[in-house]
């Protein structure tokens, strides 16, 4: 119990690394919470500061989510436990302490804790996102579909990672509450190419 309650301060302190942030600071950039959609994630440092920057965001992102799990793992936890260490990192970069708790939306550090969790379920989840994104080139509207069909995959494959991802997936569909209500309003933002 110590090392697993270490590991979720761990998990927590890590997800709250904000790379959006970090890369926008280095690269002398408005702060990608006051600029396009608000959101400190990759989608939104693509609008912001262009394809490469964005990467480097969804590779950070998704490292430290990866890396979560990844030293919980090694620590020889359960897998049940590993699920709460990656909702520990989603939560870390939704509300960061290290950024007075304006985060993001916790979809890639997801993503990067479920390529350990589960890597079937990281592939289906990113190919479901991918193929929603090229067909509407709406990021909100990949997020939330990958998310909400990712619970019946682990339903089937994965029972014991079900509660601590569906706490995830509620926390990711929270903080798109503004993004649903663009979407309602048909002010989503696009992207073009
Ligand atoms: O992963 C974030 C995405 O779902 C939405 O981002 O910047 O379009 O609000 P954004």
């Amino acid at each position: 119990p110590t090392s697993f309650i270490l590991l979720l301060c761990i998990a927590y302190l890590l997800g709250s690394v904000s790379f959006a942030v970090l890369i926008s600071l280095l690269r002398r950039l408005p702060d990608p919470r006051s600029m396009g959609s608000g959101n400190p994630g990759a989608s939104n440092m693509l609008r912001l500061g262009g394809r490469s920057l964005a990467l480097a965001t969804l590779l950070g992102d998704l490292g430290k989510g990866a890396l979560a799990v990844w030293l919980a793992q090694r620590a020889g936890l359960d897998p049940r436990e590993q699920g709460w260490i990656a909702l520990a990192a989603v939560t870390g970069h939704i509300l960061p302490i290290f950024h007075r708790l304006r985060g993001g939306k916790g979809v890639a550090t997801a993503a990067g804790a479920l390529l350990i969790l589960s890597w079937p379920a990281a592939l289906v989840a990113s190919a479901i996102w991918l193929v929603i994104f090229a067909a509407l080139r709406i990021a909100s509207v990949a997020s939330i579909t990958a998310c909400v069909c990712l619970l019946p995959w682990l339903a089937w494959q994965r029972p014991e990672l079900l509660l601590p991802c569906s706490i995830m997936v509620l926390l990711i569909l929270l903080r798109h509450r503004l993004n649903i209500g663009r979407l309602l309003t048909g002010s989503e933002n696009h992207f073009k190419n």
